[in-house]
Parts: structure tokens; C-alpha cells; sequence
């Protein structure tokens, strides 16, 4: 094999009580990466459309987290990279995530897969230390796994698979205003109350729990953020109205996606995802501000080969 197409997902960070250390994985939106071994023995980002991103290896997320991977082989084979971005870079929705998972997940399949995928991880964090200053592992986990991934800790890097609801649907909403996750990072206060972390590490308890005991409800009500979205909603158009339209209409819960300016309303089933979105539509429409709407299915599988 010389030669993969994929498809990179996107994914939603956070999910609101798990701040850097819980994820999930859409299969509605996400990159494209056609990834080829070369004759040249260079690492080669060859193409990219749909954005404008450094070329350079040691510049580009795909470039330092391929490069981190075959630093570790001390591998000589050379591979050219393309990448059609449909995730916009600062969506909040994992952009970054997907190309340095895709290009690490595309060179190890290429060269018979040395690597589990949960070993990945740890090339592909190296794309999100570039993009934020921070190797978080909360997009690049899910993107490589499927489905919800937990960081049980960071040193030594420990992840575990969670599973999903079949019924559960997130719908996002991107405004179109560029929020850097590094800029968003920097107005997060560094000591938390003991008062709210007791808060919080009983939502993320139980939305564990509410994912091994399929229980919708309890999921929707710890989708609860004391520490973090106070401080980021306010760089988000209309987050509060977001969020009381959203849970008025049903939804189970509704939150900021990673490091914004992205929102999601997780919900039960296609008939109250499509209820949030056209309330949503119809909200944003006279706001002057842009925006795309992605609804999506829980993505169990992470990247797809196309071909
Ligand atoms: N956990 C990261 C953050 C996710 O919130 O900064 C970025 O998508």
C-alpha cells in the first residue's frame, strides 16, 4: 500500500465538565488527507485547499506530528501529505486535532501500522502543542479512537474509550469570528475553588456513569461548567440565548465545543436535533454575524479510509 485517502473528523472537546480531559467524535464534518509515500526519503505537506496554512513541516500541525512519529521509528521513508480542510482552523471543532491525527493515523497504516492508535495519541498532541501552546489530548483522542475519549492523565499519558448512546445527536453552531484556542486558554484563571471543583468532578462522574448506564437524562444535566465557560462564553455572540433556546426546546444539554467560538446542544434522537437547529437558524439569521450549523451523529469509529 503507497498510497490513503481518509477522512479526518472532527471533534467537540470539553463537553463542558471535562475541561482538557473528555471528547467526542462527529462523523458529519471533517478533513480530507491523501496521504503517499515518495522516492525523495522527505516529509512533504505537497497540497492544501479550503485554507490558507503553512506548507512547512515544522510550521504546520500534520507536519510536526508525522514528523514526532517517524522521529520515533527513526524511519527514512518519505511521505507526501494533501490535505482538504473543511474544518475551518478556530472553529472550536477540532481542526487542528484532525490533521495531525490524520497524518500520523495515514503514515502508520502506510507502514503497516507499528503503532496502536491508541499510541497515536501522543505524535498527534505534539500538532496541538504547535496550534495552542498546549499538547492537549482532547480532540486528537477522539479523532483517532472514535466515540468519547477520557484522559485519565496526562503523565503518564492514559486514555480510555468510553462508550456511547446510539440516539445521541450534537448539533453545533459556529459563529464566524476566528478564536484562537491559545487566546482562549490565556483568560482561564489558573486556581479553582475547591466549591466548584467539587461541582465538577461530581458532573464528570456522573456523565461517565451516564454514558455506561444509558441514561440521556443524567448525561444532559452534567453537561454543567462551573469553572471554564463563565469566563469563555463571553467571547461568544449570544451564548446565554444559545443556551436557553437550546434546553427550552428540548435539548439535553448545551455547552461551548473545546476552546469555542463553537456551541453544541447534545440531544436525544433527530427530531429534537432538528427542532434546536431551526430555533438556532432562525435565531442567528438577523445577527450579522455568519455562521454554519453542523449536525451530527456520534462518530464511533474516528478516521475513515475512503480509499
Ligand atoms: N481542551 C482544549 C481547550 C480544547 O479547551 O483549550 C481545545 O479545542
Amino acid at each position: 500500500m503507497d498510497k490513503i485517502k481518509l477522512f479526518a473528523p472532527a471533534t467537540v472537546a470539553n463537553l463542558s465538565c471535562g475541561f482538557d480531559v473528555l471528547g467526542c467524535c462527529l462523523d458529519g464534518v471533517g478533513d480530507e488527507m491523501i496521504i503517499s509515500k515518495n522516492s525523495e526519503q522527505t516529509l512533504r505537506i505537497t497540497k492544501i485547499t479550503g485554507q490558507e496554512l503553512p506548507l512547512s513541516i515544522d510550521e504546520n500541525v500534520a507536519g510536526v506530528s508525522a514528523k514526532a512519529l517517524l522521529a520515533e521509528l527513526d524511519e527514512k521513508q518519505g511521505f507526501d501529505i494533501e490535505i482538504k480542510k473543511n474544518i475551518k482552523a478556530g472553529s472550536g471543532i477540532g481542526s487542528s486535532a484532525a490533521s495531525a491525527a490524520g497524518a500520523v493515523f495515514g503514515i502508520n497504516k502506510l507502514l503497516g501500522e507499528p503503532f496502536s492508535a491508541n499510541e497515536l495519541i501522543k505524535f498527534a498532541m505534539e500538532g496541538e502543542r504547535l496550534a495552542s501552546g498546549n499538547a492537549h489530548a482532547d480532540n486528537v483522542a477522539p479523532a483517532l479512537l472514535g466515540g468519547f475519549s477520557l484522559v485519565k492523565s496526562y503523565e503518564p499519558l492514559e486514555i480510555i474509550s468510553l462508550p456511547s448512546l446510539p440516539e445521541l445527536r450534537m448539533l453545533v453552531l459556529h459563529p464566524l469570528i476566528e478564536l484562537k484556542t491559545r487566546d482562549s486558554r490565556s483568560v482561564i484563571r489558573q486556581n479553582v475553588e475547591l466549591k466548584k471543583a467539587i461541582s465538577q468532578w461530581g458532573n464528570l462522574a456522573a456523565l461517565v456513569s451516564a454514558l455506561y448506564t444509558q441514561d440521556y437524562e443524567l448525561l444532559g444535566r452534567s453537561l454543567k461548567d462551573e469553572i471554564i465557560e463563565p469566563v469563555r462564553s463571553i467571547l461568544i455572540p449570544y451564548f446565554d440565548e444559545l443556551k436557553a433556546l437550546a434546553l427550552a426546546n428540548g435539548a439535553l444539554g448545551f455547552g461551548i465545543s473545546g476552546s469555542g467560538p463553537s456551541v453544541f446542544a447534545m440531544c436525544k434522537g433527530d427530531t429534537v436535533a432538528e427542532k434546536v437547529k431551526a430555533e438556532f437558524q432562525e435565531f442567528y439569521q438577523d445577527k450579522n454575524i455568519d455562521f454554519d450549523l453542523h449536525l451530527s451523529k456520534i462518530n464511533p469509529g474516528g478516521i475513515k479510509i475512503l480509499s
